[in-house]
């Protein structure tokens, strides 16, 4: 492997087949006792992230109770680690549990496995509770790291609130997880730029004619700076073998007294559209919305446009008002539709 770059686009994250023999290997970086590895294996749900066909990271989930999820296991190669594979598997997992409406994923982990407790927080997990002294029983082996003993587990969780869970959950046949969502970094400036060009060829709903976008890539890569810097905006991507299919801008407002809002600008291109990509952008940038507190997000529409319309109201925002002729497409006056969510 030469970058990760190299190993993550060729990444493929699956749900393991009931008859599948489990990489026993692989197991055992997560959890060491193969013993209680055994008491939860064949009741877990497994995750396999495989590179060229070779599993190198799994993530199992018992399910606890109807809304309550458990990481029991969860491990990357070790020649595979700090390459982005276990947050592509992890992020997968939790919007797959979520789609399928959990209310929340629970891990234990050692206290002293600091890089494990940095990687769930990152995450979204927040440390519930302490249990002292729970790796000290007779059977348990005595276990030094960062020089510190042992003893005790964190528990930590990741809850989505009840207004998230009342969306619309994605289809899980819409999980196709060779489409991941990620944050757009500063390379993405071109691609995403040419993207956004594509689109506006394609379809009339965007606010830009075709040729229009005179933005260059150098104000694109100063759009996505001021995102990554900022506390209430960020891009969204949605990526398939290495393309940028499918964008969501959100945009924060700029002063205080409109600092707890956003603006949205989103697209799909036309061959990716009505695959559920547009609700797994919705859903990420949802789920971080809330995180950052903000408490509205808002966008226009315009009126003649179904497939958005459905999509948002089906994602709980409302009708707040028309904008009657805002726009002239194709000589044609269309009304904007003004909708909004409070979060
Ligand atoms: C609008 C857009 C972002 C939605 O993304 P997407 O990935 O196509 O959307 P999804 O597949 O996640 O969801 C589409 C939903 O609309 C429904 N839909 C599709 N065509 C529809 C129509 N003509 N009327 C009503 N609903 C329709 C689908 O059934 C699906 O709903 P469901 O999940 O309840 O079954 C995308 O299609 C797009 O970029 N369109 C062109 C540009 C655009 O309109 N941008 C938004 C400007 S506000």
């Amino acid at each position: 492997m030469e970058s990760s770059n190299d190993s993550s686009s060729a990444l493929s994250i699956r749900l393991r087949q009931a008859d599948e023999p489990l990489p026993l290997p692989l197991l055992l970086i997560g959890d060491p006792d193969r013993m209680s590895i055994e008491f939860y294996a064949d009741h877990c749900r497994w995750w396999l992230a495989e590179y060229e066909n070779r599993p190198v990271g799994i993530c199992g989930v018992l399910q606890r109770s109807q809304e309550e999820w458990e990481i029991m296991n969860m491990g990357v190669l070790p020649e595979y680690t700090a390459q982005g594979i276990g947050s592509q598997l992890l992020n997968e997992v939790l919007d797959s549990l979520r789609a399928a409406n959990a209310g929340k994923v629970t891990v234990g982990v050692r206290s002293s496995s600091a890089d494990a407790l940095v990687f769930y927080q990152k995450h979204g997990f927040r440390m519930t509770a302490v249990e002292c002294n729970y790796f000290t029983g007779p059977e348990q082996e005595l276990r030094i790291e960062h020089g510190i003993h042992s003893r005790d587990r964190v528990l930590l969780e990741r809850a989505w609130s009840d207004s998230i869970r009342r969306r619309k959950p994605v289809a899980l046949s819409h999980f196709h997880a060779s489409v991941s969502i990620r944050i757009a970094q500063i390379r993405d400036a071109g691609p995403l730029l040419r993207m956004k060009k594509r689109l506006d060829e394609q379809t009339s709903y965007m606010l830009l004619e075709p040729g229009e976008r005179t933005m260059n890539e150098a104000e694109q890569r100063d759009m996505i700076r001021y995102a990554l810097r900022s506390a209430n905006s960020n891009i969204f991507l949605a990526e398939q073998d290495g393309q940028i299919i499918g964008y969501l801008e959100v945009m924060g407002g700029k002063v205080s007294r409109n600092r707890h809002s956003a603006y949205i600008v989103v697209g799909v291109l036309q061959e990716y559209a009505n695959r559920g990509i547009g609700r797994r952008l919705f859903h990420t940038m949802l789920q971080w919305a809330q995180d950052r507190e903000l408490h509205r997000i808002e966008l226009t529409v315009q009126s003649v446009n179904d497939r958005g319309i459905h999509l948002y109201r089906s994602l709980g925002f409302r009708i707040e008002g028309i904008q009657k002729n805002a726009l002239l497409v194709d000589n044609k006056y269309v009304d904007l539709i003004q909708m909004g969510l409070l979060l």
